[in-house]
């Protein structure tokens, strides 16, 4: 028998095909990526992915075709390709491939800036006779950074859209990373709140446009929030 959800998921489909993002391909990033130290580790981050699925199930049921790249181990979106990644580099090689053709990039992930310099082959064993360890970092592309060079190259998103995680100075930091990444769109997210950013089921943004509209929303759902992120990209993209 089907599922319920799937029932729900399926007559949501139908009813988008008229959606505002009909005929669009959407691309979306969720969870934290995970860099690996040994075959058993690896280092990552608190994010749950909760926000980039919501997203997902909005543009589905706006319309669009939805590719969601995620590290989140839950179980696939009807209606939704799902590709599974765990690190950043391997997160970069799926979007640069999936945004060739696409019209909006929103990147919900929380991708890591640095990784082990090198993977141990074999699971790392404490030594008996030392109390620390260290582990050697590099510096991970930024996935946006490398879209906005295909965006000049003449290929790629028509609309990017990111987010900024921040403990303080929001405004400040988003907007920088609003110019600096060629975004046109950024949601600025304070991660510090108990009641927004990771792990939990609702969220607080600003939604700041290249075009310079700043929009603060309230309290949300994220699906709430990934409503009023479309509705944005709805005029951006109409605009171009
Ligand atoms: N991002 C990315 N590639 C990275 C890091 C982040 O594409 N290597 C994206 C995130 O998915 C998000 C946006 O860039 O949409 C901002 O991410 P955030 O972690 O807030 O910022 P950072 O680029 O890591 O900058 P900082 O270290 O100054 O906070």
């Amino acid at each position: 028998m089907v599922e319920p959800d799937e029932v729900v998921s399926m007559a949501r489909m139908v009813l988008a095909r008229t959606g505002d993002l009909a005929g669009q391909q959407v691309v979306v990033t969720a969870g934290g990526t995970r860099e690996a130290i040994d075959p058993v580790r690896f280092v990552s981050n608190y994010s749950s992915g909760k926000m980039g699925f919501a997203i997902a199930e909005v543009a589905r049921d706006r319309g669009a075709a939805v590719t969601l790249i995620t590290t989140v181990n839950r179980p696939p979106l009807f209606g939704i390709e799902k590709i599974h990644v765990n690190s950043a580099q391997q997160m970069l090689e799926a979007v640069l491939t999936a945004t060739r053709e696409a019209d909006v990039l929103v990147m919900a992930a929380a991708v890591a800036d640095f990784r082990p310099e090198a993977i141990a082959e074999q699971k790392i064993k404490k030594q008996v006779d030392t109390e620390g360890l260290t582990l050697e970092m590099v510096r991970n592309p930024d996935i946006l950074a490398e879209v906005a060079k295909q965006k000049s190259a003449g290929y790629g998103p028509r609309v990017t859209v990111g987010f900024a995680a921040e403990t303080e100075d929001l405004m400040t930091n988003a907007t920088n990373k609003l110019t600096r990444k060629k975004l046109d769109l950024i949601a600025a997210n304070d991660v510090t709140a108990t009641d927004a950013g990771f792990a939990v089921d609702t969220n607080r943004v600003t939604l700041i446009a290249a075009a310079g509209s700043v929009e603060e929303l309230p309290l949300m759902s994220k699906v709430e929030v990934a409503e009023a992120i479309f509705d944005k990209v709805s005029q951006l993209n109409l605009k171009r």
